[in-house]
């Protein structure tokens, strides 16, 4: 059983101040990982992480998003340092807790031409082998364009497609998909349904709020979910957390 989970780059840093990681978020998803690991419920896991405080504010400053690209080494270079010195955060919190994390560098070999192409060996290989591929949000060679930003959402969703994965999980700072009136909805089966509650995200965000990840979701075969940290070592157990997202 495969589950690819997304932590949410608003989720493990502040993501209003640049380049600063949420330590205690970090080590709390840290331990609900290495718990889960160590217990039945959870197999093979494929980690993928967003930018927050790490990307964002780089990618802006550079105009550069997952549909305007750029030609500039030095920016595209700043932004992938930039998020390996997160992921190597991330990888490093679980490494301490016993989890066989290992760093995957979307850059190095994903591209975008018609589709997104996103070879697999590699993180097929790890999960036969028992390590935890640690992904991330990442700039990624465009045809035509030099380089665009890949989001983790994009990330979670090409994986979960080709690795046929049971469970998919994007940990983000609210419990689920909201409605007007702030509440969390319990199922979404169609974009309609929440398009009215769903907006954009108040922070610096290059890649689009919770509209983009429903979306995204809802193409998907397995079921999603979206919650917030509190939450994580209930999906990690159950598959399921905060707003389940199924569009199937
Ligand atoms: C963004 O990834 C990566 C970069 C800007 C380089 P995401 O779009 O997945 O990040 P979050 O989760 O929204 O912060």
């Amino acid at each position: 059983m495969v589950t690819v989970l997304k932590l949410g780059g608003s989720a493990i840093t502040e993501k209003d101040t640049p380049e600063t990681v949420d330590r205690e978020a970090i080590d709390r998803a840290s331990d609900a990982v290495a718990t889960a690991l160590s217990g039945a419920d959870l197999h093979s896991l494929v980690l993928v992480h967003g930018g927050g405080s790490f990307g964002h504010h780089h990618a802006a400053r550079h105009g550069v998003s997952t549909t305007e690209g750029a030609r500039d080494v030095a920016a595209l270079t700043g932004i992938h340092r930039a998020m390996g010195d997160l992921n190597r955060v991330v990888v490093d919190a679980l490494q301490d807790r016993g989890v066989g994390a290992l760093p995957v560098r979307p850059l190095s070999v994903a591209a975008r031409r018609d589709d997104l192409a996103f070879p697999l060996d590699s993180v097929e290989t790890m999960l036969a082998e028992g390590f935890v591929p640690v992904l991330h949000g990442d700039v990624v060679v465009d045809a035509g364009k030099g380089a665009t930003i890949l989001s983790g959402d994009e990330i979670v969703v090409a994986l979960a497609g080709a690795l046929g994965a049971d469970r998919v999980g994007l940990c983000s700072t609210v419990p689920g998909v909201l409605d007007a009136e702030g509440t969390v909805i319990d199922e979404i089966t169609a974009y309609e349904q929440a398009a009215s509650a769903l907006g954009d995200s108040d922070a610096t965000d290059v890649t689009g709020g919770m509209a983009a990840k429903v979306r995204q979701l809802l193409d998907l075969e397995a079921t999603a979910s979206v919650f917030d940290l509190a939450s994580l070592d209930q999906f990690l157990r159950t598959g399921r957390a905060g707003t389940t997202v199924n569009g199937r």
